[in-house]
């Protein structure tokens, strides 16, 4: 490992309040799909349905962290991580998503919060990471209205249960890939399609986003409330009005539709003239509904887009030019890698003059690891990593208000659609026999987060009860 510490890029300069950690959710690692009264989500509905799932995949078990999570967050300590980001499974905690509560999920996450501040872990909570109640899909899911009160339901529950403990809160995890894929192209649970299905559930999301925080801000007034982002930086193929006019339209689409309602400004039609239909969604006071003060707002990228004028593709014209077409290098989901893009989109997102503060929620890169010898040598990622996060440096030392980086993620998991194919995490799993095995980028990231002083300020002790006997 000697090797890989370059001595370039020390954890000093981020500053000694930035917030370091790792992001999961519970459908992607936690399996037990059905245990001690946990009730469907559409995932589990949608995995079960043919042609879904590259190579049939489910995540019935996952990474079985609903089981083995006293080992893994062992695994977090001993990589040096401070902060976990996990979300809590709706159906777990209600399973039929409203009405009667789960009193076992809720045990299971006081359990999971529990075993974390005893390793001096902070939790982040994600109250939605895709894993709506089956049963509120059957009234119409985020495509009816209703949905707003069934989340403030769901919220207020984990505030009470959850918020003497948890402090770092996100409301919602990429809203702009939840509605976009599971109720537009109906790639992802629950395989809805359609303008109108999509509208809707734009517009259900983002009302349900600020009603949840505002629940969090009364029954967890302790809380710094967030909610995430996906983003994406958008450039035009050509220099050509058209390419030009279809980047700015997909810009629109993937990264101020869904943020830009939230910080008061309404939806941004300007930019995309779909979104007028936008209105007929509209009642009167949405607008103000629709925004809240967030204490931080999660942004999470992955890659850029080259986008091209398209007269194929409905309501916006525009299309992407592949990045297997580039000759660039990419990941194993077949996404560019280009570090600069998390320096361009900071800068862009730090225009906004109403966030408060910027945590890059999600960052990572599936590669094809394989372990020889009982290690994995991804230095692919190791040099992804440390390059993104030397492009987010010179954003923050250029005035930037971001102030954590979370990594995309802490153990291979189920990729939604994909499957247990990509591995984007820094330990390494077989999903047959459940082995987990530290990856070189998870040691990358232990010596470069072990000259911290956030966990000294988090009273880090050896001592602590963080302790398991069953690795
Ligand atoms: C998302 C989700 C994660 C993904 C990750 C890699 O961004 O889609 O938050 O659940 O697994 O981004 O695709």
């Amino acid at each position: 490992m000697e090797r890989m510490n370059d001595k370039r890029l020390h954890k000093a300069p981020f500053g000694d309040d930035f917030h370091w950690g790792v992001s999961t959710a519970a459908f992607q690692m936690e399996g037990a799909h059905d245990a001690d009264g946990k009730g469907l989500s559409i995932w589990d509905v949608f995995t079960e349905k043919k042609g879904r799932i590259k190579g049939g995949h489910h995540a019935r078990t996952a990474c079985d962290f609903y089981n083995s999570y006293k080992n893994d967050i062992q695994l977090i300590k001993e990589l040096n991580i401070p902060n976990f980001r996990f979300s809590v499974s709706w159906p777990r905690v209600i399973p039929n998503g409203t009405g009667p509560v789960n009193q076992k999920g809720i045990d299971y996450y006081n359990r999971v919060i529990d075993f974390l501040l005893e390793c001096n872990i902070k939790p982040w909570v994600t109250l939605y990471h895709w894993d709506l109640p089956y049963a509120l899909d059957l009234k119409g899911g985020w495509a009816n209205r209703d949905i707003v009160s069934w989340f403030e339901e769901y919220t207020e529950l984990c505030a009470q249960n959850f918020g003497d403990r948890v402090t770092d809160w996100m409301v919602m995890n990429e809203p702009s890939v939840f509605t976009g894929a599971g109720y537009f192209l109906g790639i992802h649970a629950p395989g809805k399609r359609g303008i109108a299905n999509f509208t809707k559930a734009i517009h259900h999301a983002t009302l349900a986003t600020t009603a949840g925080a505002r629940v969090l801000r009364s029954k967890a007034p302790n809380g710094r409330i967030g909610t995430t982002f996906s983003c994406t930086h958008i450039e035009p193929a050509t220099q050509s009005r058209k390419d030009i006019a279809a980047a700015q339209r997909v810009d629109t689409l993937l990264n101020r539709t869904f943020i830009e309602p939230v910080l008061g400004m309404g939806y941004p039609k300007d930019g995309l003239p779909v979104l007028k239909r936008m209105e007929r969604q509209m009642l009167p006071g949405d607008e103000d509904r629709m925004a809240f003060d967030f204490d931080f707002i999660g942004l999470q990228c992955y890659t850029r887009e080259i986008v091209k004028a398209s007269v194929f593709t409905p309501y916006i014209g525009a299309a992407l030019v592949k990045a297997e077409k580039r000759d660039v290098p990419t990941t194993e989901m077949g996404w560019e890698v280009y570090p600069q893009s998390i320096y361009h989109l900071l800068k862009k997102f730090s225009q906004y003059k109403n966030i408060n503060e910027i945590i890059i929620t999600e960052n990572g890169a599936a590669f094809p690891d394989r372990i020889t010898n009982g290690e994995v040598k991804d230095l692919q990622r190791v040099h992804f990593l440390k390059d993104h996060l030397e492009q987010l440096l010179k954003a923050k030392q250029e005035g930037v208000n971001v102030n954590g980086y979370f990594i995309w993620t802490l153990a291979d998991n189920f990729e939604w659609a994909e499957g247990y194919h990509p591995r984007f995490g820094l330990v390494h799993i077989d999903h047959n026999t459940q082995q987990r095995t530290i990856k070189d980028s998870g040691l990358w990231y232990r010596d470069f987060l072990s000259s911290t002083t956030e966990t000294t300020k988090l009273n880090y002790n050896e001592n602590s009860l963080c302790h398991t006997g069953n690795r």
